[in-house]
């Protein structure tokens, strides 16, 4: 079966999010992650069979979501998911928040390592935690967790840490032996470890000149399989966070779970929880059962489109405009621009006065600064014609 990624569809007057932002004005936005695809046709169908019903009650978490969602688990990231570690959230952004506020007291401490997606570092002051920040380390072109550094920044006050794997923004999947390092330095310190996989079935696998990769992201000689941390031996005190919104661009359904295998663990998220976040929206549920019963043929696909959007990305750089850095990244649509070399004290707002929207590196904490976030999750064509006003507005 064959899927559209060349339409561009029209999302004005539909109160999006990335689009309203430049209502009127000629600015292609590639900044907030959603992608201008529409979702799967059987998410689609799926949605609109449920609209027919034409009740939309209250809605719990029932077995057709579960059951899908634990299958899902299990095919795809060899995780062994019991239906009642899943906790349910309307995103996860607040499960990130119900996360900072579920351990510790007023004053504890919450790491992240930088640069990170923002609500990493607004989430702990939200619940008068504190939010520390670790630096990740530049090894040549690939960005690592140094994990002496953040041992060091653990103090008797570290509650948790939020890790975020696929990484968003700089697109590394980190090794299952980089993730066993970071939990078992958590483990021995008594910190909670809330890893944020929503990035996890968008493994693009290594750049096109260092070798082909399928459909999974296996690379030749490289396999860049996503390792969830519930699939590690040390998951037990370990909160993952997932949602198929990224992968299926269904962010606006509001569906995601966190997976707590600890029965302590999970009571803690649950209680912190307790009146704030209440049941989860009907159709979320329905779009995710759908995604993730019928969905595999529909995101290989979109992972090739994003593969070839990736490489053209590149190519276009380091030809047309290459005093912009861009280091290897292995998934996400979110590119991360080192534009530290062009001499600009604000290269976000270079390129939206081109027309171009892009996130400025600024948002993403300690080592953000000169850097912009594109989010190539769209047609071939609208990309090319953001790469090509980019490249008008450095000449
Ligand atoms: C790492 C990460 N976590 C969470 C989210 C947002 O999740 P939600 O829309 O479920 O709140 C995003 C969105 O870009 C993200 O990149």
């Amino acid at each position: 079966m064959t899927f559209d990624f060349e339409s561009l569809p029209d999302r004005r007057g539909t109160g999006s999010l990335k689009w309203d932002k430049y209502a009127g004005r000629d600015v292609i936005p590639m900044w907030v992650a959603d992608m201008d695809f529409r979702s799967p046709p059987c998410v689609i169908e799926a949605l609109a069979s449920r609209v027919g019903h034409g009740v939309f009650g209250y809605t719990e978490p029932h077995a057709e979501v579960t059951g899908a969602t634990v299958a899902w688990l299990r095919d795809r990231h060899g995780v062994d998911a019991q239906a009642d570690w899943l906790v349910w959230f309307p995103g996860l952004v607040p499960a990130l928040n119900v996360v900072c506020r579920a351990f510790g007291t007023s004053g504890d401490e919450v790491l992240a390592l930088t640069p990170v997606y923002p609500p990493f570092l607004t989430a702990p002051g939200f619940s008068d935690r504190l939010s520390v920040t670790v630096p990740l380390a530049l090894d040549g072109d690939r960005w690592e967790v140094d994990v002496a550094r953040l041992e060091a920044a653990m103090t008797p006050r570290t509650r948790v840490l939020i890790f975020c794997n696929p990484h968003n923004p700089v697109g590394r999947v980190f090794t299952e032996s980089e993730v066993r390092a970071v939990m078992e330095l958590c483990r021995a310190r008594g910190v909670v470890f809330c890893s944020d996989e929503i990035h996890a079935d968008l493994v693009l696998g290594p750049m096109a000149p260092t070798g082909g990769s399928d459909a999974e992201g296996r690379a030749s000689g490289h396999d860049m399989r996503h390792v969830s941390a519930a699939a590690i031996g040390e998951a037990s005190h370990a909160i993952v966070l997932m949602a198929p919104s990224k992968t299926f661009n269904t962010p606006g359904l509001s569906c995601a779970f966190a997976l707590i295998p600890d029965p302590s663990v999970r009571m803690a998220v649950r209680r912190a929880a307790r009146g704030l976040i209440t049941e989860v929206n009907a159709m979320g549920y329905v779009a995710c059962a759908a995604a993730f019963r019928e969905g595999e043929p529909w995101r290989r696909a979109l992972i090739d489109v994003l593969r070839g959007n990736r490489d053209a990305l590149y190519r276009f750089v380091a030809e047309k405009m290459p005093t912009i850095r861009l280091r290897p990244m292995e998934a996400t649509y979110l590119a991360w621009l080192d534009c530290r070399d062009l001499g600009v004290d604000d290269p976000a707002g270079l390129f939206e006065k081109a027309g171009v929207g892009l996130s400025d590196g600024r948002h993403f904490g300690p080592g953000g600064e000169g850097f912009v976030r594109l989010n190539f999750g769209c047609p071939r064509s609208r990309l090319m014609e953001a790469l090509r006003r980019m490249e008008a507005a450095l000449a």
